[in-house]
């Protein structure tokens, strides 16, 4: 590998963006044409696993392998998107939602994960996509969510090279059938995920725990972006494209060198080294030091960097939360590190508020990587592509859900997005994580994001207090801060 030059680049200052902010009802307006949507995956809320001429993913193999995922829950049903997409779209319009982003499962297009396609699943897309478009809101497509065809897992998975070929073969394939309608494509989501906790942790499919085989998928993910980015743009249509990374703030819990250098490692492998990949063609040179201490880095190839550096249209942030992290235990810990260099980190709490997926709640993190995207990358439109918070949501007797503390979440983020976009950040859309309650991976349905609530017996859906409220916010485009609110 020569290419993946190691030098920083320089940062270039710039005038702040020029997006006006609207006169409106809000106390904190947000531009003209900002937008307004909600998102979802594939493999969370769709069910219907087996119909149509669907292939198996690593997630339907995993979520059936006991001990996997809490409460032996699998996507099998989920909240049955499938079959009630139109219903769950009329739900959207009455939100007033502009965008949906949701993402197309490969083994439903392509069972196999190579050659033949299934009519039948791209068909279900489009009649998604039609019935959005229908109803005024544009439709935002993620091609990989994490549901990889197992054939191809069979075959090597991420960690082999093949799989990027494969991947930019079937991003051609739904481009090509829904490149007409759909404007908005991102390729992946989080590969970060994809690579260390599916190849490394093991906490998510295909469940394998080897560091060097997350380094090789990490970097065969961002190849199958590179490579689909340019088949999709060979077909020559005005779409735009982009990825979707999982930023999060990174503070070091003291000067002590040990905790100073636990963030640099922390924010190398969640940050660094997928924003100077997709947005500058380079890795940084002390993530790959980390990582060749547990693998040659040989998978590299002399013309990788620039194929993942293909200019994009858009980035995805999805944000959630801040790590705070400090040196190794002392003594170091003996347990087998989950991914390179985690042995020199530990998370600790600083204390804030949690969600109940123990994550802290720091909107101030939000503004911090915005601004940092800004100042640091190439100028790119941004779209936050997921943020929101999963809280212990009870149906209260009169049949509501009455979730303060999801839109104390929501309004604090939201009034950091507005702060970043005054101080010239080009956010441009934002995505709350979820519209429905659904599958939440290793933890099963026992993590609420929704804004609507999904009784899993009945599939009855109720929109909670946080989706009337958000339904607000976009009627006047932007927030009050008044307490009526
Ligand atoms: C993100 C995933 C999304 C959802 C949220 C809570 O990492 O992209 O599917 O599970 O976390």
């Amino acid at each position: 590998m020569t290419d993946s030059d190691l030098s920083p680049a320089p940062v270039t200052p710039r005038e702040p963006d020029t997006q006006t902010l609207g006169e409106s009802a809000a106390d904190l307006g947000f531009p003209d044409g900002f937008l307004w949507g909600a998102a979802t995956a594939a493999y969370q809320v769709e069910g219907a696993v087996a119909e149509d001429g669907r292939g198996p993913s690593i997630w339907d193999t995993f979520s059936h392998t006991p001990g996997k995922v809490l409460g032996g829950d699998t996507g099998d049903v989920a909240v049955e998107h499938y079959h009630r997409y139109r219903s769950d779209v009329a739900l959207m319009a009455e939100l007033g939602l502009t965008a949906y982003r949701f993402s197309v499962a490969w083994p439903r297009v392509q069972p196999d994960g190579r050659g033949a396609i299934n009519q039948a699943g791209l068909d279900f897309y489009r009649r998604l996509v039609d019935e959005l478009l229908e109803h005024n809101i544009e439709p935002w497509l993620t091609l990989y969510h994490w549901d990889l065809p197992q054939p191809l897992e069979d075959a090597g998975g991420w960690p082999v090279r093949d799989t990027a070929e494969r991947f930019a073969e079937y991003a051609a394939v739904v481009h090509d059938a829904l490149g007409d309608r759909v404007k908005a494509w991102t390729t992946l989501n989080e590969p970060w995920c994809s690579a260390f906790l599916g190849y490394a942790s093991g906490d998510h499919a295909p469940g394998r725990r080897d560091a060097a085989s997350a380094v090789r998928a990490a970097h065969h993910l961002l190849l199958g972006h590179g490579l689909a980015t340019q088949a999709m743009r060979a077909a020559g249509r005005d779409t735009q494209i982009g990825i979707t990374l999982n930023l999060y703030a990174i503070s070091a819990a003291s000067d002590d060198p040990a905790d100073v250098d636990a963030a640099r490692r922390i924010d190398g492998i969640q940050n660094r080294l997928f924003l100077d990949a997709v947005l500058r063609g380079r890795y940084p040179a002390d993530v790959l030091a980390d990582f060749s201490t547990v693998t040659d880095l040989d998978h590299i190839r002399d013309g990788d960097l620039a194929i993942i550096g293909t200019p994009l249209d858009m980035l995805g942030i999805n944000y959630y939360t801040r790590h705070v992290v400090a040196g190794p235990a002392d003594p170091p810990s003996t347990a087998p590190a989950p991914w390179p260099g985690s042995e020199w980190v530990r998370f600790v709490s600083s204390g804030r508020p949690v969600t109940a997926m123990g994550w802290e709640i720091d909107s101030d993190g939000l503004l911090e990587v915005l601004r940092r995207v800004y100042a640091e990358y190439p100028t790119i439109p941004l779209y936050i592509t997921e943020n929101g918070a999963a809280f212990d949501d009870e149906v209260t007797s009169e049949g509501t859900v009455e979730d303060q503390d999801r839109i104390a979440y929501l309004d604090a983020h939201l009034t950091a997005c507005h702060q970043a976009i005054t101080s010239g950040v080009p956010l441009k859309g934002y995505f709350a994580w979820s519209l429905l309650d659904n599958f939440e991976w290793a933890w099963g349905y026992s993590k609420r994001f929704g804004l609507v609530y999904v009784d899993y017996l009945t599939q009855r859906r109720i929109p909670k207090a946080s989706a009337r409220w958000y339904a607000g916010v976009i009627a006047r485009n932007g927030l009050v801060t008044s307490s009526e609110d």
